[in-house]
């Protein structure tokens, strides 16, 4: 039987400051009753100078260990998605090997904006597949409020901070047959990368890099972009939207995550959102949600699990996970 893995473990970190809309609407000229009605979201956690992207998905990818019962020395690689790392180099993600005495193997960050950990989750998957690790980490880990433009209302008001993380190991034969991560499907259009993108780098002179959005376009690409990735998963695997159990979509907007929850004609309890309370944290709100509703007795072992994801690039990609 070919080598597949098996989401063992999940964990998330969340900082500990919240911003609630009416807080935001001190300094920016917006409001809760605006903010709710257009996005769904109504506060969010900042971080603060010690709650870096490696510090954070420290936490997520420590938890994530946790609950798989796996330690650091289970850990072959680590796959960091961000769009906000600490540094240039080291990536992230050899930080957080560092943190976690993780003495083996190797690690990189990926950058594919919110669509990071479906990426990286499907980098990891390749890797287990082809043999060439047993365990690998994959955390999505941001820190958009220090990307923000607070002059731009249309955009300062939708991101917030966070990580998930989930542990990934080879199957093994005492592993039910039916578990494990059964597709990723990954794709990105580049010259849609105008409608949402960053206009500065740590390479680039006198720029500190401000998130820039055409959110109109944006929502238009994502609700189709992201039907066609689900029904691309379906397809894949020969199966039916009524065969899903969970849908734990990005979590940029409620109104996209209600539109792909009717395409797949699922009730809104079998839709995981936490948009409401986190915001967008970009690569981090899958890995996050997820955790969220595994952690509270939601989505239980057999369960097969819809996530996807669509952000600045564009990059999008689905991944379907018998838990
Ligand atoms: N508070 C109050 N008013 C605001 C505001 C804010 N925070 N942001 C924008 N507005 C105003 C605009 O100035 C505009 O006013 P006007 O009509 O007087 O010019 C009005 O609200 C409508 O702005 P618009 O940008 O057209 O709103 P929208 O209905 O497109 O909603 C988004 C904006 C961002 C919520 C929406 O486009 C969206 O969700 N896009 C997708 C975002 C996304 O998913 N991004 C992440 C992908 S990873």
């Amino acid at each position: 039987m070919p080598i597949r893995s098996i989401l063992a473990g999940c964990g998330g970190y969340l900082p500990e400051r919240i911003v609630t809309n009416e807080e935001l609407s001190r300094t920016v000229d917006t409001s809760d009753a605006w903010i709710q009605e257009r996005t769904g979201i109504r506060q969010r956690h900042f971080a603060a100078k010690h709650e870096t992207t490696a510090f954070m998905g420290t936490a997520a990818a420590a938890a994530a260990l946790a609950d798989a019962g796996a330690t650091a020395a289970d850990v072959d690689a680590i796959i960091l998605a961000t769009s906000t790392p600490d540094q240039a180099f080291p990536a992230s993600a050899l930080r957080v090997q560092a943190a976690l005495g993780v003495k083996q193997g190797f690690g990189f960050d990926l950058s594919a904006a919110c669509a990071g950990f479906i990426y990286a989750l499907s980098v990891a998957d390749g890797l287990i597949r082809a043999g060439q690790v047993r365990g690998a980490l994959v955390i999505g880990s941001e820190v958009y409020s220090r990307i923000l433009n607070w002059q731009d209302r249309g955009t300062c008001v939708l991101f917030g901070d966070g990580a998930g993380a989930v542990f990934l190991r080879a199957a093994t034969a005492a592993d039910d047959d039916r578990r494990g991560v059964l597709s990723t499907h990954i794709h990105a259009q580049g010259t849609l990368g105008d409608i949402l993108y960053v206009d500065g780098a740590v390479g680039q002179p006198d720029k500190p890099g401000h998130l820039v959005m055409h959110g109109r376009e944006v929502f238009r690409h994502a609700v189709t972009r992201l039907a066609e990735a689900v029904e691309e998963a379906l397809a894949a695997n020969g199966l039916r939207h009524t065969d899903i159990d969970w849908l734990v979509p990005h979590q940029a907007n409620s109104r996209i995550i209600e539109a792909m929850g009717r395409k797949l004609g699922l009730p809104a309890d079998r839709v995981v959102v936490t948009v409401d309370r986190h915001a967008n944290t970009s690569a981090a709100s899958v890995p996050l949600a997820l955790a969220e509703a595994r952690g509270d007795g939601r989505i239980k072992p057999g369960d097969l699990v819809l996530l996807e994801a669509l952000g600045g690039g564009l990059a999008w990609g689905s991944a379907l996970v018998r838990l």
